[in-house]
């Protein structure tokens, strides 16, 4: 893959992480979840996208990292046949020897991102989409199922699915089209039980003052949960309400359950229930708006108070 390194280390030189696009090297921003940052540098003739995933203290750590991504990806794509789009772990130390890391995908068309087609096409083609999505993550619990010392997880959200092929101007889904995987940047799998990816590194987006505590009540929780095929379902369905589609809810809960009982039987997994989608939701909410705020008291006290950066790009008020 062709990267420019030194386009990159310019661009963490001048940085503005509160406000990323009036930088000095213009970039737009193309979506972020809670942690990380995903831009493109405007007119890149190399039409990429970079995820800036600022969490690592050590050349240790970000080399195991880069090994668990590699490994994971390995295994989405070789033996699983998870269509994942080109891509590469990059990483460097800054001027002040801070280690910057970044993943590097090549850029997909944001109109096929799954949370943009959901508001684009009936609510059938929707529920052929979700079908879409079950089918690859049943690759994974397959693979869960048959090796003992090896499980995966993946976060089954819409919008880290791509649809190929997929036109803006005539919008269809039907039951022929592939899926691309893009949230790939997190490598969830565990080794006989051990996890590959350092888990203190989904925390450290958190302020430091609230590490410990988040450590002690969620972070088992948070990561089961991706290993859990119905928690990611569940996941997966309670985002409809976040993407302003709740109506739509009781149609997909039928069409998964069906699906848990003709294509996934071997896995006797329970039927979801609506009330469970919006408990799950509920609590879900409570979270990461308690983590969002904490975030921002966060960065007030580094950038306005100590005159210090803040690493992290935080996205205004998401609506929920
Ligand atoms: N290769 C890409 N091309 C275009 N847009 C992308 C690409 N990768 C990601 N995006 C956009 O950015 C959003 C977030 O990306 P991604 O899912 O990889 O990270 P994330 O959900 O932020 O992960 P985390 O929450 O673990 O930091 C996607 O939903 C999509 O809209
Ligand atoms: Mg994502």
């Amino acid at each position: 893959m062709k990267i420019n390194i030194e386009l990159l280390k310019d661009l963490e030189r001048t940085i503005d992480t509160i406000n990323p696009e009036k930088g000095k090297i213009p970039i737009k921003i193309l979506g972020y979840g809670e942690i990380s940052l995903v831009f493109e540098i405007v007119d890149d003739p190399l039409h990429l996208a970079y995820k800036r995933i600022p969490i690592f203290d050590s050349v240790r750590q970000v080399k195991r990292h880069v090994w668990a991504f590699d490994t994971y990806n390995r295994i989405l794509r070789e033996d699983l046949g998870i269509i994942l789009p080109e891509q590469e772990a990059i990483w460097f130390k800054d001027e002040e020897g801070k280690i910057q890391f970044y993943i590097i995908q090549q850029k997909v068309d944001t109109e096929a991102v799954g949370n943009h087609v959901i508001h684009n096409v009936s609510d059938q083609e929707v529920e052929t989409l979700i079908l879409l999505a079950m089918r690859e993550m049943k690759k994974i619990w397959m693979l869960n199922k048959t090796n003992e010392n090896l499980d995966l997880g993946i976060d089954g959200q819409i919008s880290n699915f791509v649809v190929l092929d997929y036109n803006p101007n005539n919008p269809k889904i039907d039951e022929t089209k592939k899926l691309l995987y893009l949230d790939t940047s997190t490598p969830m799998f565990r080794k006989n039980g051990a996890e590959a990816m350092e888990a203190i590194l989904f925390l450290k987006s958190a302020p430091s003052f609230l590490r410990f505590l988040l450590k002690a009540l969620f972070l088992q929780e948070v990561l089961d949960r991706y290993y859990d095929w119905r928690l990611v379902t569940i996941d997966l369905l309670a985002n409809f309400f976040k993407e302003q589609k709740p109506e739509i809810i009781p149609l997909l809960i039928r069409r998964i359950n069906r699906f848990f009982k003709e294509e996934a039987i071997d896995f006797n997994i329970e039927p979801i229930t609506i009330q469970e989608v919006q408990k799950y939701y509920k609590s879900d909410k409570t979270i990461w708006v308690a983590f969002q705020n904490t975030r921002r008291i966060d960065r007030y006290i580094k950038t306005k108070l100590f005159r210090k950066k803040y690493n992290f790009y935080l996205p205004g008020k998401i609506k929920r």
